[in-house]
């Protein structure tokens, strides 16, 4: 079950990275396709969860009517290693950040988080943020890219200002690039691969902009 679901994933994956020009897009839509016609072995990933997921997985369902890739994500997640990053979680960005932030590896290098299959080259998996979830500047050595399953959400890099975004929506991370990202007020599902450095984690580093105006720009609370 858990072999097909990850390959009904990986090609769904694909073809939304298909339909962007980039070329870095371009690259790991084949590499996923590839990775899908001669599947690697796929290992039991130790199921967890955390405290945001059931109101990310409620926001998923209602996407997964209409996209085959939120669907077939949604399928995955019961086999997946939901967790938090020990650093976060010792030193949170905000009070309410652990209860509202959560990642789980799909596919990863041996070290790592548990995973349902390993590859030394490449880590791709989901990110869950809860509503108005401020996750701040940070930067690391490995080329990012994001796709936003659900929406809205905002996003910033380098000295640029906050941007929204809906779904389907693919934000590109070069090597060291200092980046942040905001929920709405829904709960946030998005897509991530990391290539390069993935030995590397993330390091917050310090910002001047606050998640105020990108909140206030939607007509919400920044508090
Ligand atoms: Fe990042």
């Amino acid at each position: 079950m858990t072999a097909s679901a990850l390959k009904t994933f990986l090609d769904h994956f694909a073809d939304v990275l298909d339909n962007d020009a980039r070329p870095v897009s371009r690259s790991h839509a084949l590499r996923l396709r590839r990775m899908a016609e001669n599947l690697p072995q796929v290992s039991d990933a130790s199921p967890s969860r955390v405290p945001i997921q059931a109101a990310c997985e409620t926001e998923l369902a209602t996407y997964a009517v209409q996209s085959p890739l939120a669907s077939a994500l949604a399928d995955l997640l019961p086999a997946l290693h939901i967790t938090r990053s020990k650093s976060y979680l010792a030193n949170p960005p905000s009070g309410d950040f652990g209860e509202n932030y959560g990642y789980g590896v799909i596919c990863g290098p041996e070290g790592g988080p548990p995973a349902l299959i390993r590859d030394p080259e490449i880590a791709f998996g989901l990110m869950f943020l809860g509503p108005k979830t401020h996750y701040p500047l940070h930067h690391h050595p490995a080329d990012e890219l994001y796709y936003t399953v659900t929406g809205p959400s905002f996003w910033r890099a380098g000295t640029a200002d906050w941007t929204g975004h809906g779904t389907d929506a693919i934000i590109h991370h070069p090597p060291w690039l200092p980046h942040a990202t905001l929920s709405a007020e829904r709960p946030l599902v998005l897509l991530y691969i990391w290539e390069g450095d993935l030995d590397t984690d993330a390091a917050f580093i310090p910002d001047t902009v606050t998640a105020d105006t990108a909140l206030v720009s939607v007509g919400l609370d920044a508090t």
